[in-house]
């Protein structure tokens, strides 16, 4: 597949055939993966294949927790837990996590979160802090230059899998209750947990992605400048 094709339409599935991923598949995957960029090349992505259905079950347990508060989050129109936030008002929408949780036990079908335990493949994406450039540890400000080192490993895979005639999705619902991942797969303090990766056969053919247009998010020589167009 051509590479801005792949770039273009590989957007997140999250509804799978039934069947495993086979452990060949999903270390070619990996191999593929590992050649992702990281801070001064220093690799720190760790990943664990989650097999056992008990850590899966619990997995989801620790998942929908998250899932419910983003989804109440999201009916008070809010961007749930964006650094930059009404922390009032989204503690208030909080208080209405149960609705949501309430309205997803009375579906007729489990949802993608309440199914997730059911995933093809479910890879535990970790990062190891002491392997982390991040440049912006001492800004008085929410860090987010470490994460860059993992996540491009974590859209690498995405897109090997789409090569393999695969799909998924990376989530990050579980990092909420990250002391509960770590007590569940013997993780040290040093390594966080990035994101929970889903991976199958995707039930849907890609899709056209929604996403806004360079002239809205790119300008010339100063913020909120002209914005920034192929024309001279
Ligand atoms: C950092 C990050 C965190 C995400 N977390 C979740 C998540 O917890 N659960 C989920 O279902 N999707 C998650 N996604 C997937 C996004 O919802 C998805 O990329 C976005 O809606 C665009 O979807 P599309 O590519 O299908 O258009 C996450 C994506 C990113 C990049």
């Amino acid at each position: 597949m051509d590479l801005i094709d792949a770039l273009r339409t590989t957007g997140a599935a999250r509804n799978f055939h039934p069947g495993v991923v086979s452990d060949e598949v999903l270390h070619r995957l990996l191999d593929t993966a590992r050649f992702a960029p990281s801070g001064g090349n220093r690799q720190g992505w760790r990943v664990i294949v989650v097999k056992d259905p008990e850590a899966r079950e619990a997995l989801r347990d620790i998942y929908l927790t998250g899932w419910y508060e983003y989804l109440a989050m999201v009916a008070s129109g809010l961007v749930p837990w964006a650094p930059f936030t009404d922390r009032d008002a989204e503690a208030v929408a909080i208080t209405r996590a149960h609705e949501f949780a309430e309205l997803a036990a009375a579906a007729p079908e489990p949802g993608f979160a309440e199914s997730l335990h059911q995933a093809p493949a479910l890879l535990l994406i970790l990062a190891d802090l002491s392997a982390l450039a991040a440049v912006d540890r001492d800004l008085p400000r929410y860090t987010l230059a470490g994460g860059a080192s993992i996540y491009p490993f974590i859209w690498s895979l995405l897109l090997a899998a789409r090569a393999e005639g695969l799909g998924g999705v990376m989530t990050t619902m579980p990092v909420r209750r990250e002391d509960d991942v770590r007590a569940l797969f013997g993780i040290p303090e040093n390594v966080a947990v990035a994101s929970l990766v889903a991976l199958g056969r995707p039930i849907a053919a890609p899709r056209r992605l929604k996403r806004d247009p360079v002239g809205s998010f790119a300008w010339l020589d100063r913020y909120q400048g002209p914005a920034f167009s192929a024309d001279e």
